[in-house]
């Protein structure tokens, strides 16, 4: 299908787009050995051509404003996606699909959005639309799921997918920021965007958790239905307190298999410092994968950034130009996937941490203790600390495996007592 040389038509040149380009320049050699062809950028879609841009010098791409420079190009072999939004992407990546001319992106947000739609068309029209850089950047997860591990049922995927929130998260553990100042840091060293919404709220480890539990499970997941938390109220206190018992806490997305369906969400979890995602600081991702065969298995590298980022959409961009535009996109054979089983968050079983803010007098732990009982919440651990000056103390209990119903009534429950000063702060642990 591809000639000598493999012409795409760039939509963004921005972060991604000229990381992409430079790899393309710096890389030219040793990808025209591996492919037995070149790879050229001949147009890049942008919203501003007059722009400065810091690209490499000898990149010669003619720049457009208009849409249809890359769509009515008979020459272009494939589309790549990097400009980020939902309808000019959904715009162009449907038009090109139609016309039968294989895709490329990093857009999670417009794949869990309505990544069935296109991935339909796709293969209705015989083509492809590959997206390894929409999942944890540079970590060649996408190529894990679909082919190495192919022939494994997943008995559970826990990732670190946002770099971002990660990095907020390892400051105020490490130096003891508040969450306010760890995000300007994050802001002011560029882990972090000026609109950080969608990382600090959990919506971006959300939109990659959708790709991947479609690619695990071959199944369709609505995102509306994930559960989705944030880090916007991580106290610090919690984290000192978590790390006395040993743990730290982290944005977790997990999907895993549990009796009656799919146990999946975006949350903030106690893990232990010392297990392998305990581990992951700063702007890193993860995803520890567990195969029915292969066991456990982890991968771990840098979830943004121009070049990482431009690694993966290479790494999709070479293989299509090998299998001239193999129509398999989602690992699958279904052009639509069916609706996942989902298991209702309250019959989730996990261990809990719990740090009730109380009134320091006589009898409160035991009326706690006594309404955690009666909910068949057994305490493994617990924490009282007198604070020098207040009348209101930290009580904080680590609990065994329970039933988030139960947990939630407790909490209910407990939060009524006269003594309880503030909400009772709770999570997972993982
Ligand atoms: N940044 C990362 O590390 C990273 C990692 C993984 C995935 N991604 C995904 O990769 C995509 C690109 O991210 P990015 O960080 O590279 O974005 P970016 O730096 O904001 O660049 C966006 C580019 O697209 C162009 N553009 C945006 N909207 C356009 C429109 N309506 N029409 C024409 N051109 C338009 C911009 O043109 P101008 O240059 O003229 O403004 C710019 O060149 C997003 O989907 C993002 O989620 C990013």
């Amino acid at each position: 299908m591809f000639g000598g040389l493999i012409r795409l038509g760039l939509a963004g040149l921005g972060t991604v787009g000229a990381g992409l380009a430079k790899i393309l320049v710096s890389n030219a050699d040793w990808i025209e050995r591996r492919l037995g062809r070149r790879v050229v950028i001949k147009t890049a879609l942008v919203r501003n051509p007059d722009k400065a841009r810091d690209l490499p010098p000898d990149l010669n791409i003619l720049l457009t404003a208009d849409m249809k420079d890359l769509l009515d190009d008979p020459e272009l072999d494939i589309i790549v996606e990097l400009m980020g939004g939902l309808d000019a992407p959904f715009a162009l990546i449907s038009a090109a699909l139609t016309q039968g001319k294989p895709v490329v992106t990093a857009n999670k947000a417009l794949l869990a959005e309505r990544g069935n739609e296109l991935f339909s068309l796709a293969a209705e029209h015989g083509t492809a639309l590959y997206y390894e850089a929409s999942v944890a950047g540079g970590i060649p997860i996408v190529q894990v799921l679909k082919e190495s591990l192919a022939g494994n049922r997943i008995k559970a995927l826990t990732g670190i997918l946002n770099g971002t929130a990660n990095y907020i998260l390892t400051e105020m553990t490490v130096r003891g920021l508040d969450f306010q100042t760890a995000l300007e840091q994050a802001q002011t060293k560029g882990y972090a965007e000026a609109d950080p919404t969608l990382d600090i709220q959990g919506m971006d480890a959300a939109h990659k958790l959708i790709l991947l539990i479609r690619l695990a499970y071959g199944r369709d997941y609505p995102l509306a239905q994930l559960p989705v938390q944030g880090i916007t109220q991580v106290n610090p206190l919690d984290i000192l307190f978590a790390g006395e018992f040993g743990y730290c806490i982290k944005l977790i997305a997990q999907v895993r298999e549990s009796q009656g369906g799919l146990d999946a969400g975006v949350f903030t979890a106690l893990v232990r410092r010392d297990d392998i995602l305990g581990k992951v600081d700063g702007p890193f991702n993860a995803v520890l994968v567990e195969g029915n065969a292969v066991g456990p298995l982890m991968l771990y590298g840098q979830g943004a950034g121009d070049l990482p980022t431009g690694s993966a959409v290479l790494a999709d961009i070479m293989a299509l130009a090998r299998s001239d535009c193999n129509p398999n996109n989602t690992g699958f054979p279904e052009t639509v996937l069916p609706k996942a089983e989902i298991l209702a968050p309250d019959l989730v079983r996990s261990r809990h941490y719990f740090r009730f803010s109380v009134l320091d007098r006589p009898g409160v732990l035991a009326v706690i203790a006594g309404v955690l009982g009666q909910r068949n919440i057994s305490i493994a651990q617990a924490v009282q600390k007198g604070l020098p000056s207040g009348r209101n103390v930290p009580v904080v209990f680590i609990t065994h495996t329970a039933q988030v119903r139960n947990v939630r009534a407790a909490v209910e429950e407990i939060n009524a007592q006269s003594f309880i000063t503030a909400p009772t702060v709770h999570y997972r642990i993982l």
